[in-house]
């Protein structure tokens, strides 16, 4: 689905990506785990268009988008949830959901049905609809943020960290939204500190260091890795 082949990437005064290659089978829930500064979210936001490869290059499917303006990614089908991400606390819940359709915009039709569905998907997201999003917790936001990213209806949705911050109830909820995204068909890329977390929902595993893939496996077989549990799952709370 998605085909990463030696890629380099940075922000200018350096490759972060070392001639990185990855490929993300369609439907899968694949989790990036390594150390900080691996380069886990340069990753994602090199695939979402936000940097630019300096070498090498990107595919969805058979269609090459290293190089694509990060609204023609969009396009495409590949919506990213951002590590630091910010709905609008101002604005209701279903504003901030309906910004997610804006590259959609002219067909209002389309986004009402999308927001029904989505709506079902994350009850949060029409139950509190009216309400300013900054009233909800923590997790309630990242029900609303995900519901915001699905509303072009992406193949593949990439999400950094989306544990951060969020108590152990609200992990269980992430868990739900991951597996209801990939119910629906959607192949998703993540990136977790929270190793065990995110490979317990994941059913591939990638391991980073400095810029490049270290190893990977199915997430069973990473979490079972020993080599992997002394380097990564020993000081992390399960
Ligand atoms: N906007 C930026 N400008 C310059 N350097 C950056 C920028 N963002 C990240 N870096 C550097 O790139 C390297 C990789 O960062 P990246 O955010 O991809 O790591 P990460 O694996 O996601 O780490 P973390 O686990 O801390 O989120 C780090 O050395 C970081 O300092
Ligand atoms: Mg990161």
């Amino acid at each position: 689905m998605i085909t990463i082949e030696g890629v380099f990437a940075g922000y200018g005064s350096g490759d972060v990506l070392q001639g990185l290659d990855l490929s993300v089978e369609e439907g899968s829930v694949t989790c990036i785990v390594g150390p900080n500064g691996a380069g886990k979210s340069t990753v994602l936001r090199t695939i979402s268009g936000l940097l630019k490869p300096r070498l090498g290059r990107i595919r969805l499917g058979e269609k090459v988008i290293s190089g694509l303006h990060p609204a023609d990614v969009l396009t495409a089908g590949v919506v990213q949830v951002p590590q630091q991400n910010g709905l609008f606390p101002a604005m209701t819940v279903r504003e901030n959901v309906l910004l997610g359709g804006y590259v959609r915009r002219r067909d209002k039709e389309l986004l009402r049905r999308r927001y029904d569905e989505l709506s079902e998907m994350f009850p949060i997201v029409g139950e509190r609809a009216s309400d300013p999003a900054g009233n909800l917790s923590g997790g309630q936001r990242r029900m609303v943020e995900f519901a915001r990213a699905l509303m072009i209806d992406p193949w593949v949705v990439l999400l950094d960290e989306p544990s951060l911050g969020l108590d152990p109830r609200s992990l269980g909820l992430v868990n739900e939204s991951v597996a209801a995204m990939r119910s629906a068909g959607m192949t998703v890329l993540l990136v977790e500190q929270n190793v065990r977390f995110g490979l317990g929902l994941a059913t591939h595993g990638v391991v980073m260091e400095s810029g490049r893939v270290l190893l990977t496996d199915t997430a069973e077989g990473l979490l079972a890795n020993q080599e992997i549990g002394e380097l990564f799952l020993g000081g992390v709370p399960g």
